[in-house]
């Protein structure tokens, strides 16, 4: 059993370079199976999401190479519709992608209930097999999974999103990039993610327009071409670095980032008392680590991001005075406040709203990553707290971060990572151990 060990306390310094989006990577590996040329990918991110999204497009014929640790050739000719890993379909959420290129490039689709993160309830598709049936599919939820037919293939809709979805608006460009005519989606996401995967497929012959917008049409092409791409770096990594060190304090640059997508992160740190320079591609976050209380309200782009709400929520338990957080996006994403509550705080919360009293202190503990952000914050929590913190469960964290070790070492962290078998009981860390 594997746990991450961080000895607290000491202050992050230096700088580390960011690395490409895993949720723009995802999309982006699932979009080269509509194509049936070789696309090259580089900045892709080296995390377990990527790995498990490469295995379910080579096991469904997909032939891929990785020519560096983070560049990867695809080409999708072998692939077919229909033949998806259970398995692997069921541990990843990125997986329901199948269904908008499985029905858009085939009229065919069938695959397992997608996996994920877990955040109170099941996430629903509903949106997504509403799209498609109002492109024509027939669509069908068994015991096994998703079913879907078209059999003369599908046929442009306009679609009026009830919420902005990210993946119901990822699955239906999915599905439109080759189907006739033009499906508009209304009430479209805008995340930069979605603006990423536009762009790919226009530069593969596709004709996505009007991506960071909310209103997305999707000019169907008869066959997409070879490109070569450079994913977009991770706004989220680059903000739980960001308040990494606004709760230790220190003076650390991060690299390879798009400033503007960080607007929501960079206000709202400001407002705690933070200082952040910016230049066309770096960040500079230079924190004395007293911070101010805050109330914060989730929303999609460009507002503040629900996958930054846990990172905040560990700095909000020591910032000075009352804070808040409303969580409007999922219905409940709060689970790590109970690993929160074993480091020493006190917090309320109600399914959606958490109340932090603040003016406390983290004491190191043994806890657990509950999901993919909510691991990224008992991280955090164990960079800021006194003494050692063990965090099971660092598979949820692998997930979507590339080199967190190697990259909070750089800047001074005492982290390492040990198979720890149950009888023992470590508390030695050091930085290079
Ligand atoms: C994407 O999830 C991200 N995942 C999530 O990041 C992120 O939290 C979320 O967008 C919001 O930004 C990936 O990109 C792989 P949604 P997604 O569809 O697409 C409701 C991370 O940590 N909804 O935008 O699943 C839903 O319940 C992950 O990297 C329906 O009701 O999110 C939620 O309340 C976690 N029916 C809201 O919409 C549907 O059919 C937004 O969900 C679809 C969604």
């Amino acid at each position: 059993m594997d746990k991450l060990l961080i000895r607290g306390g000491r202050r992050l310094n230096g700088t580390i370079e960011i690395s490409g989006m895993k949720n723009a990577a995802l999309p982006i590996l699932f979009a080269c199976a509509l194509n049936t040329e070789t696309c090259i990918l580089h900045n892709v991110p080296e995390v377990s999401d990527v790995d498990t999204t490469l295995e379910i497009l080579s096991g469904m014929g997909c032939i891929i190479q990785r020519l560096s640790p983070t560049t990867v050739a695809i080409n999708g000719v072998g692939f077919k519709a229909g033949t998806s890993s259970e398995a692997l379909v069921s541990s990843i959420r990125a997986s329901s992608y199948l269904m908008g290129v499985e029905l858009g490039r085939f009229g065919f689709t069938k695959i397992a209930f997608p996996g994920g993160c877990k955040f109170g309830v099941a996430r629903p598709l509903d949106y997504h097999t509403r799209a498609f049936e109002i492109m024509g599919a027939e669509m069908e939820t068994t015991g096994q999974g998703f079913r879907g037919e078209a059999p003369n293939g599908l046929h442009e809709g306009k679609i009026i999103l009830d919420m902005a979805s990210v993946g119901a608006t990822v699955n239906i460009i999915l599905a439109a990039a080759l189907t006739p005519g033009t499906t508009i989606i209304g009430n479209a996401a805008r995340e930069p993610h979605i603006v990423a995967l536009a762009n790919f497929l226009n530069m593969c012959g596709g004709r996505v327009l009007g991506a960071g917008t909310s209103e997305i049409r999707i000019d169907g092409v008869s066959k997409l071409h070879s490109c070569t791409y450079t994913v977009i770096p991770d706004m989220i990594e680059a903000g739980t670095y960001m308040c990494a060190v606004a709760g230790t304090g220190g003076r650390v640059t991060l690299t390879n980032v798009i400033p503007k997508h960080l607007e929501s992160i960079i206000s709202k740190l400001t407002e705690m008392g933070v200082s952040i320079e910016e230049g066309e591609d770096w960040v500079t976050v230079t924190s004395s680590g007293r911070l101010k209380g805050a109330a914060i309200t989730t929303a999609v782009y460009p507002g503040f991001p629900t996958d930054m709400q846990p990172q905040f929520g560990v700095l909000l338990c020591v910032a000075q005075g009352m804070s808040t957080i409303n969580e409007k996006i999922w219905d409940n994403r709060f689970a790590y406040l109970d690993e929160i509550i074993r480091m020493g705080i006190t917090v309320t919360r109600s399914s959606n709203t958490a109340w932090f009293p603040g003016n406390q202190k983290l004491y190191g503990s043994s806890v657990a990553a509950t999901d993919l952000r909510g691991g990224a914050a008992m991280v955090i929590a164990g960079l800021m707290a006194e003494g050692v913190t063990e965090i099971s469960n660092p598979h949820f964290i692998d997930r979507g971060y590339d080199d967190l070790i190697g990259k909070l070492r750089m800047l001074g962290a005492a982290i390492d990572r040990r198979e720890v078998f149950p009888e023992s009981t470590p508390v030695s860390v050091n930085a290079r151990s």
